[in-house]
Order: C-alpha cells, then structure tokens, then sequence
C-alpha cells in the first residue's frame, strides 16, 4: 500500500497536467485592461443614451420639411478639446469664437489627474464634460475622444461637426473662413430630392502606406486584431478631426472595433491606439464619406519619441501662418499645432492682421 502512493501520485499529476495548461489562462488573472469595467460601462451607458437621442432627433426633423429646412440655416460646428493641461491659448480661441454665438459649442475633457481652472468667464467657462484619467500608449485617449462626441452629440441637435483638438492646436483662420470651409463643401450630386439635405464628408486622415504599419498592427500581439481587422483593413491617420454628425454616431455605436483596439499592447513602441482606431473604423465603414485627409497641419520634420516640432516664439511670424495654411489638398489647413505656450504673446499681437484677417 505504501509503495503504491508515489505511483498514484505521479499518476494523478500526469493526469492534471493537460488540465492545468487548459486551466491556467482563466486560473492567472488575465493582462488588465487599460479601461477598467466601471468606466467601461459608464462610457457605454453615456453612449447608448446619445444614440437613443439622436434616433429620436432624427425622426422629428425628418417629419417635417419645413423644420429641416429651418434647422439646417442653424448648423453649429461642436469644438471638443482634448487636453491634459490649462488651455493656454484659450485667449486666441476668445478671438476666433468672438461675435459667433450661435453657431458653435464648445466641449471640455480635462484629464481629472492634473489641476485645471475653470475659467471665471469667457468662452470655456463651465465646459468641462465627465472626464477620466487618459495616457498615451494607451486606449484611453479613444474613450475621452469618443466621450467628447457622444455628450456634444446629446447636447444638442444642432451640432452638424465635431472638430476635435488639442490644447496644442490653434487657428490659422477667422471662424468665418472656418465655418465656410467645412460646411461648402457638400459631396456634388449627393442633394435629395427636395434640394435640402446635403451629404457633408467628414475631414479625417486616412493612410495605408506608413513603413511603422506593420509594427503597430501588431501592437497587441500576431493576430490579435483578427478577425474583426485584417492588416489590409488597418489605416493610420491623423488624432485630430473633423467628423459629419453621421460618423461621430457611427463611431460611438461602434462596438466591434472597440473591443480589439481597447486591448493592451505588448509592444509599447508601436502603440498608438487613437490614431488607427477612428483612420480605420471610417474607412471600413464610409471610404467614400471621408476627405481622407486633415486639416490640422502638424510638423513632422525632425520628430522626437513620437512628438511632432514645437514652434517656439522666435519661430513665429506671418509668414509662418501662411506656410503653415497651404497644403496639397483642395483645402487650406484650418488648424496647426504644436505650439509651445509662450507663443502665446507673439501670437496675440498678429491675431487681428494676420490670423483672423481673411
Ligand atoms: C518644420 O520643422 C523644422 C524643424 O524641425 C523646421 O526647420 C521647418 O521650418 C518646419 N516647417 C514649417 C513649414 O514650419
Ligand atoms: C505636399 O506634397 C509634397 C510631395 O509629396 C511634400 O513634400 C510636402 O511636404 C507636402 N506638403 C504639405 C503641406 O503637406
């Protein structure tokens, strides 16, 4: 009997190896998700209830002409800014919305992790959306860009755009010369037939030949993004946008994307969640409803870790405003970044004889 344990051990141990292998992914905890499960269900939560809305916006407008008509004089551009930072250039932004009341809104996320001040006045007073903790490498800042178009959405009917930027980015035209860059440029022939509702496109970069794509497709690991994302399928652009009413409701239904592109990524390196989730999700979705390309001119020449030129003070001058607005599109550049905030001064001073001045 006692000679027979040892057997009966080692046999029992065989035995519960396979197990073990079969076990082990559920018995260690799995790699946590960057996005935890209550703000998780909380964003979904905000995101349903912004669906509902606007299905039920969408069937009052429809129901009668006249209303869409009336409506549509009215479209207002929704400005979300993304920032981990005091808005420094919030007085040039005063500037650009000076005098422009109705037909814009503006929408705050502020990392709750850094100190921010509610300014006293102005524009940006009370703007601040239900905000979390964003980091770069890491999905999070897809949630706090999805979480600025799903309240701008609920917040009013009204908002036909969504321009999202930074606390970086500044205007390089008059709101005026804005407002009627984005809303003149209608696809042709897309008018229905009673001539009213025309077809906006939204102004979103959308690449498939960067030679990092590869790397940062599998970001994640071989395969992961399969079978919801082929490598094909995998685009990259620009953080910052410019989306139709219709694709920023189509980017917070989505689920599908989401649930892969929410994954950590085991090669930090290549992990640039926020620029390949909304390039990829529109092309797959709407190839044909987007421009493909950006209106925020950034710098890339001389890049370091990612980050893209900084003008400084000395940097700036009007002819840099011209540069910076040209560019191999149809249209001009409505935005620049990255700006350090010094240039704040030297801005100011040529915001009225040059920036703003058409
Ligand atoms: C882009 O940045 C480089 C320095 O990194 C600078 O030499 C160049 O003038 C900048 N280009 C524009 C258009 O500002
Ligand atoms: C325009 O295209 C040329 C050639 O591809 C490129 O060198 C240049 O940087 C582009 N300019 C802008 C403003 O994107």
């Amino acid at each position: 009997m006692f000679s027979s344990t040892p057997f009966v051990l080692s046999f029992a141990l065989l035995l519960s190896l396979p197990l073990l292998f079969l076990l082990a992914p559920r018995i260690l905890p799995p790699r946590p998700l960057p996005i935890s499960l209550p703000d998780e269900l909380d964003d979904l939560s905000l995101f349903h209830k912004a669906t509902i809305a606007s299905l039920h916006q969408s069937q009052s407008t429809s129901s009668s002409l006249t209303h869409v008509v009336r409506t549509s004089a009215k479209s207002k551009i929704a400005f979300l800014f993304l920032t981990n930072s005091d808005l420094v250039f919030s007085p040039l932004w005063e500037k650009f919305f000076y005098g422009n009341q109705n037909l814009y809104n503006i929408y705050i996320h502020a990392d709750p992790s850094t100190k921010f001040t509610n300014p006293p006045t102005g524009v940006f007073k009370d703007r601040f959306i239900a905000s979390k903790k964003t980091q770069r490498a890491s999905p999070t800042l897809i949630s706090a860009a999805r979480r600025l178009l799903a309240t701008a959405l609920l917040d009013d009917p009204q908002n036909s755009y969504f321009a999202l930027v930074s606390q970086h980015c500044i205007p390089l035209h008059s709101f005026n010369f804005f407002y009627h860059s984005v809303f003149s440029t209608p696809t042709p022939n897309l008018l229905n037939r009673f001539g009213v509702e025309k077809k906006y496109r939204s102004f979103i970069e959308i690449l498939d030949k960067e030679s990092t794509l590869k790397d940062r497709y599998s970001a994640r690991g071989e395969n992961v993004m399969m079978p919801e994302v082929s490598f094909d399928q995998f685009r990259v652009g620009s953080q910052f946008f410019i989306l139709t009413r219709k694709h920023a409701l189509l980017v917070i239904k989505d689920r599908k994307l989401w649930r892969k592109f929410r994954l950590p990524c085991l090669n930090t390196e290549s992990c640039y969640p926020e620029e390949h989730y909304f390039p990829t999700l529109l092309s797959m979705e709407d190839p044909k409803g987007c421009t493909h390309f950006t209106l925020t001119r950034v710098n890339w020449t001389d890049s370091v870790d990612g980050h893209p030129h900084t003008y400084r003070p000395a940097e700036i001058s009007p002819e840099l405003i011209y540069r910076l607005r040209v560019s191999n599109s149809t249209y001009s550049y409505l935005f620049a970044r990255k700006f350090s905030p010094d240039c704040l001064t030297p801005l100011m001073e040529m915001a009225d004889t040059v920036i703003f001045r058409d």
